[in-house]
């Protein structure tokens, strides 16, 4: 790859005063870098560590037992070009975890996409994680929101990306909570009638998107898609997770009635300092979910997934 590569190919004065502050797109150059070819994912997902790697499912709508049922797969001893055609068929998506991070040619293209935002908006650069999506044409992320500031950069497919407002009606301070208490489930309340005040952006190939922190949304793919995101911390986000561990705990071990929105600046900051507390003395309110596998990848079957006797993830 030539170093010389810009991977911010038009960004002006707009971007940087939008970014992090408005709902967002840019272009970027990571399809240039051919880390994303079918050939380089199957390299990648061969040389991925198993813990770093998903393979997951949403169980069709009229599944006996996962309907419509986010779901975890076993990949294990599957070759990468089966895991990608698997993508390809039908309703698998795969997370190859900060693929972005481990792995030496992909770090140098992170170090770049975060070096080119930090150059151009004068901020300092945050530690990103990047992750690498590849994702079926039926594939949906369902509603939820993200807790550390979020890029999304998209790389071949097309997705649709559906965004709300961040007021209570679309994230309860009470989902907030569970969500930085819980591990594994983020997933908020949704209504059919929130998508009126939504605001959409149909995500062409080349083209990255970013919102203000924590704001909701859900996606849709219309085709086999490669997307990286990228996934920061920052003071603000920092913060105000730890706050809310405070306000779980407050809320679940000792039923008080609170509120983030309604707490002051010197009060969230007293809230954040016991949170960090409570979280490292590990007597914050915590709900526990087991990752069950529930299936397998076979290229035997047409749409690659068959149900397995459930056990929990050990891989
Ligand atoms: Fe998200």
């Amino acid at each position: 790859m030539e170093t010389t590569l810009s991977i911010l190919t038009e960004w002006d004065e707009t971007h940087t005063q939008n970014f992090q502050k408005e709902i967002m797109t840019f272009k970027h150059g990571l399809a240039e870098t051919g880390l994303f070819t079918d050939e380089a994912l199957i390299t990648l997902l061969e040389k991925h560590p198993s813990h770093l790697l998903d393979v997951n499912s949403m169980g069709d709508a009229d599944h006996p037992e996962y309907p419509n049922k986010f779901r975890t797969g076993d990949f294990r001893d599957i070759p990468g070009k089966v895991l990608l055609d698997a993508a390809k068929a039908g309703r698998v998506f795969i997370n190859v975890r900060r693929a972005m991070n481990v792995h030496p040619e992909y770090k140098d293209v992170l170090d770049k996409m975060y070096g080119g935002i930090a150059e151009k908006t004068g901020k300092k650069a945050y530690t990103p994680n990047g992750s690498i999506l590849i994702s079926s044409p039926i594939s949906q992320t369902p509603y939820h929101f993200d807790k550390t500031e979020v890029i999304l950069w998209h790389i071949r497919g097309a997705k649709r990306i559906v965004l709300y407002p961040r007021t209570q009606k679309f994230i309860p301070d009470q989902a907030y909570e569970s969500a930085v208490t819980n591990l594994i489930d983020d997933d908020l309340p949704y209504d059919k009638s929130f998508d009126t005040e939504a605001t959409i952006v149909d995500l062409e190939p080349g083209q990255a998107l970013t919102w203000p922190l924590n704001s909701p949304h859900r996606v849709d793919n219309s085709a086999f898609c490669v997307s990286v995101t990228t996934e920061y911390s920052t003071r603000e986000s920092g913060m105000k997770n730890a706050a809310m561990v405070t306000n779980a705990t407050l809320r679940n071990k000792f039923g008080m009635d609170v509120s983030y929105e309604k707490d002051g600046k010197a009060k969230r900051q007293v809230k954040s300092v016991f949170g960090r507390v409570l979280k490292k003395a590990g007597i914050a309110h915590k709900t526990v979910t087991k990752d069950m596998v529930t299936f397998t990848i076979d290229p035997k079957d047409p749409g690659f997934v068959v149900d397995v006797e459930p056990f929990e993830r050990n891989f």
